[in-house]
């Protein structure tokens, strides 16, 4: 069977995992413990996963084998029956946003066939991406934010200060808030989650052109795959504050420690990308319980033939 049926076969029991994810993080909203949300997270996410018909392995988990009892890294997953996948997950995806109650949180899973993910550490990554229907090489890491911006100011024939760009608000950010400022593009803060920042600007809807800035390397992956099934460019590279992490790249079989990765080194393959909403969201809207029900809806989006569906669940409390 091909590599696209094979994940098509995927998808509602992947949403099933993710939804289960998604309302057992959603007690934990606004409680103020982001470890006790993301670890209801990991448990109903994991139950789930192992339902699946699958050989599926985790190469994007919640961390080390030693440091992380479920969903590490290496860990076995599926029921053993089925074709061989590896998964990039990230069971809560704001887990900040979830214990403050804030927006954006997500539950995120991908799919693709066995080596079709970078393996990447769990370290952090420079990002910039944009969202399809320019030039290949409009953006390009190695520039500074604001001849990214120009650049794309230029293919979209607006002018600099028409375009919006998405950073994470961190104290890392602030040469590059204040060098795309130079331009008079605009800059859309969000606290935290910057994988939904990275579809955002994807999504000519949402008013985003551009992300740029430092995050996780599992969310890059994961933006990877989503950037993969929508359209869109992507470069990254990974850095390491230290030795340890240096050590945990090359565990991970990373030899160039300073690559520069483009989309499809990322992400190589077909995939399948489920994202669940926790909280309310841009992407997608939240865990809602009300009265004897609760609702979930999830995004899920393929590579092969650029499908996204949306599915909207309700079942009894
Ligand atoms: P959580 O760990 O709270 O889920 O935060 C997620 C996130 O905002 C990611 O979206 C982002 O890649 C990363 O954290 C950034 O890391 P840091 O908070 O250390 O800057």
């Amino acid at each position: 069977m091909s590599d696209a049926r094979n994940l098509e076969r995927l998808v509602l029991d992947a949403v099933s995992a993710a939804e289960a994810a998604a309302i057992a993080a959603s007690f934990h909203v606004g409680g103020g413990d982001k470890e006790a949300a993301d670890q209801a997270a990991v448990d109903a996410l994991r139950t789930g996963l192992n339902a699946m018909d699958m050989k599926g392995r985790i190469v994007i988990g919640e961390g080390e084998r030693d440091e992380a009892p479920m969903l590490y890294i290496g860990e076995e997953v599926g029921t053993g029956e089925g074709p061989e996948i590896d998964i990039a997950l990230d069971p809560l995806e704001g887990t900040s946003l979830t214990a403050r109650g804030m927006a954006n949180a997500l539950v995120l899973v991908s799919f693709a066939p066995r080596g079709g993910l970078l393996y990447a550490p769990d370290t952090y990554m420079d990002k910039i991406a944009v969202g399809s229907g320019f030039p290949a090489g409009v953006i390009d890491l190695d520039k500074s934010p604001s001849d990214n911006v120009k650049a794309l100011a230029k293919a979209k024939g607006v002018r600099t200060d028409e375009i919006r760009v998405c950073v994470l608000e961190r104290e890392r950010h602030e040469h590059i808030v204040a060098d795309i400022r130079t331009t008079g593009a605009r800059v859309m803060m969000i606290p935290d989650g910057d994988v939904a920042g990275i579809i955002a600007a994807t999504d000519p809807s949402t008013g985003i052109d551009l992300y740029v800035g430092q995050g996780g390397a599992p969310e890059g992956v994961l933006s990877a795959t989503a950037l993969r099934c929508v359209g869109g460019q992507m470069q990254a590279r990974l850095f390491f504050r230290n030795d340890d992490e240096r050590a945990r790249a090359a565990k991970a079989g990373i030899t160039e420690l300073d690559r520069k990765y483009d989309l499809t080194e990322l992400a190589s393959s077909d995939c399948l990308f489920v994202a669940t909403g926790v909280t309310e969201g841009d992407l997608v809207e939240g865990v809602r319980i009300r009265d004897s029900e609760i609702s979930t809806e999830t995004l899920i989006m393929q590579s092969s033939g650029s499908i996204v569906r949306r599915i909207r669940t309700v079942r009894p409390a």
